[in-house]
């Protein structure tokens, strides 16, 4: 797996596409989500391409969500992104809006996380201390089964997610939850860098 494109680069293309700071806070807690996987489940060695498949998951969202995942090939593509990698990404849209199947562990992740980190930033949101840190797998789960609680993020996802991964519900939530805890002081931080 090649990572072709800087850090740098990537975010300053994410910032091109995307001008809500809701859409870049949702594409660095995906990046360091993923990257928190990729070293947990062994794939360290490739924790960057992990990590830019997450920031630039959602790239055409902002500004094309009726084109999601496939507006997003021709971004890549004209931002000399590898087929590989616009496979990787645009993968999280297979059943919903293209036809590309997660294949990869990787991909797997990025599929059932992207809702998942989406429900659990809206319950962090509503803590006092607006913190995952001190957010219990106990609490998550009940506003998982709150149908009215962040009604956007597609609970049949976050299931489908698991499923593909074999993994129990409770395994993704506890792993996205520590995953979540691990960047949120570098996903702030780059937030308050980049002035959002
Ligand atoms: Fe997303």
């Amino acid at each position: 797996m090649n990572n072709t494109i800087t850090r740098e680069k990537a975010i300053e293309l994410l910032m091109k596409y995307n001008k809500e700071p809701f859409h870049i806070l949702h594409g660095l807690t995906v990046s360091g989500v993923m990257t928190w996987f990729a070293k947990e489940l062994g794939y360290g060695d490739e924790a960057d391409y992990w990590s830019t498949v997450g920031l630039l998951h959602d790239i055409d969202f902002g500004m094309y969500p009726r084109e999601h995942c496939v507006k997003a090939q021709e971004l890549l593509r004209e931002a000399n992104i590898s087929e590989e990698m616009i496979y990787s990404i645009c993968s999280h849209g297979y059943g919903i809006c293209v036809d590309m199947p997660p294949i990869h562990e990787m991909e797997k992740i990025l599929f059932a996380t992207d809702e998942l980190t989406g429900l659990i930033g809206a319950a962090v949101r509503l803590r006092p201390s607006k913190s995952a840190m001190d957010l219990e797998i106990s609490s998550l789960k009940k506003k998982f089964k709150d149908k009215k609680f962040a009604a956007g993020c597609s609970r049949d996802i976050i299931k489908q997610g698991a499923e593909m991964l074999g993994w129990s519900l409770d395994e993704l939530f506890e792993k996205t939850i520590l995953g979540m805890r691990a960047c949120e002081e570098s996903v702030n931080k780059t937030m308050k860098e980049l002035n959002l």
